[in-house]
């Protein structure tokens, strides 16, 4: 039976690349994005990759979270399972902005809408299992701080490429907690740092970038992986590894850089952190602080 796999972020960059292999493989492809010419274009690749799968695109935002809840609801109503969920999308900003709800964009879309979306998938998860959520993260969660949650959500003080790596470390903390919840249940969360890919289009339109990535280093992995470097095609091939190796199975809670599981930055290990960020994520996003074990869509 082929594969469900609801995979983020795929109108570009990574996910792109990560939705035409899956398909290759005989997955049967849901992806989203806001672009919608980008979608439609995708979708003909995951087609012409497999074309008996049933892979469909769902235009949505994630600064949105009504959207959010929409596009879960028509997954749900869509398909009876889900094998993998993969949250990719993200985005960075050089200039503050808020969702409507006044939460710091860069928050919101990269850590608060998978977190949502995850948790209002959960139960079809569960019912699929075994079954796998994976989250791309990166190494610059090393950078992030949540000690102070609230400036973080607020986008106080605001700093682009410091709101992007906070937003990274909730990814990695919401791996973990994810993890120690769903235990027992037959489905593993893992996060994956895809390597640096100084090409796609998160890193082209922020400026705080530039002070990461140089410009001789963009060339270098354009052309082939050099050290931490990597081309698009390497970084999906990481995505595509966590979402279907049976290496991975059983492995759950953990961060990998690429293909290979490593140590993330302490601040992940903190279980109080960990609580905490759940349980005012729950609160951001209107859920019960005990999902995924609720199911608030049932
Ligand atoms: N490039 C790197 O060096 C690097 C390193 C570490 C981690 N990552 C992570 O890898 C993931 C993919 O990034 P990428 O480098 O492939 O960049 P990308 O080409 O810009 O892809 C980002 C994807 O996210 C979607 N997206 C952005 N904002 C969105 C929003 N508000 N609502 C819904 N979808 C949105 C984009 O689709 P639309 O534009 O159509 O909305 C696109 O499909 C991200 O999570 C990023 O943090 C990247």
């Amino acid at each position: 039976m082929s594969r469900v796999v609801l995979l983020t972020g795929a109108t570009s960059g990574i996910g792109r690349e990560a939705a035409r292999r899956l398909a290759e493989r005989g997955a049967t492809v849901l992806f989203t994005g806001r672009d919608r010419d980008a979608g439609r274009a995708a979708l003909s690749e995951v087609r012409r990759a497999h074309p008996e799968s049933e892979g469909a695109f769902y235009p949505v935002d994630f600064a949105d979270f009504d959207a959010v809840r929409r596009l879960a609801r028509e997954v749900r109503a869509d398909r009876d399972r889900l094998d993998v969920l993969v949250n990719n999308a993200g985005t960075s900003r050089s200039e503050r902005r808020t969702t409507e709800g006044g939460v710091e964009l860069t928050f919101a879309v990269n850590h608060l809408a998978p977190f949502l979306l995850t948790n209002l998938l959960a139960s079809r998860l569960r019912e699929s299992a075994p079954a796998r959520v994976v989250t791309t993260t990166s190494g610059l969660h090393e950078r992030g701080s949540l000690a102070d949650l609230d400036a973080v959500v607020r986008g106080e003080d605001f700093d682009g490429l410091d709101a992007y790596a906070d937003s990274k470390l909730a990814n990695v903390l919401f791996t973990r907690e994810l993890a120690a919840r769903l235990d027992g249940a037959g489905v593993t969360a893992n996060c994956v740092h895809p390597g640096w890919i100084p090409n796609t289009n998160l890193v082209r339109n922020a400026t705080g970038f530039s002070r990461v990535f140089t410009s001789a280093a963009a060339l270098a992995a354009s052309v082939a992986p050099v050290g931490p470097f990597e081309r698009v095609e390497g970084a999906a091939d990481a995505l595509v590894y966590l979402a279907t190796s049976d290496d991975v199975a059983d492995v759950s809670g953990a961060y990998f850089d690429r293909k290979k599981q490593s140590s993330a930055a302490s601040a992940a290990d903190d279980p109080a952190l960990r609580r905490r960020l759940w349980e005012r994520s729950a609160e951001l996003v209107g859920l019960p602080v005990s999902a995924p074990e609720g199911d608030p869509l049932a």
